[in-house]
């Protein structure tokens, strides 16, 4: 388990080990848009500001994966105890 912040209001959302970031998200009525929910599509990628994250989607290239300014949240999750989103 993790948590991620949001950087617009300060908020701490936990992230269970059986839970997306996006369905913990959505838990606190936090809504990222979402398309396929299996890392291919690109449709909920959010911007990390700190933190480092596991990526596990087939969209990003390993350029950007490296990167770690960005994630897809329906199924990546972090490696850090906390992400903090651009959200
Ligand atoms: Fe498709 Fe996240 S919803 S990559």
């Amino acid at each position: 388990a993790f948590e991620v912040v949001l950087a617009s209001s300060g908020r701490v959302v936990p992230v269970p080990a059986d839970q997306s970031v996006v369905k913990a998200l959505a838990a606190c009525g936090v809504d990222v848009m979402v398309s396929c929910e299996q890392g291919v599509c690109g449709t909920c990628l959010t911007r990390v500001l700190e933190g480092e994250i596991d990526h596990r989607d087939v969209y990003l290239t390993p350029e950007e994966q490296a990167a770690g300014d960005q994630f897809t949240p329906c199924c990546s999750r972090a490696k850090s105890a906390r992400l903090v989103l651009d959200l």
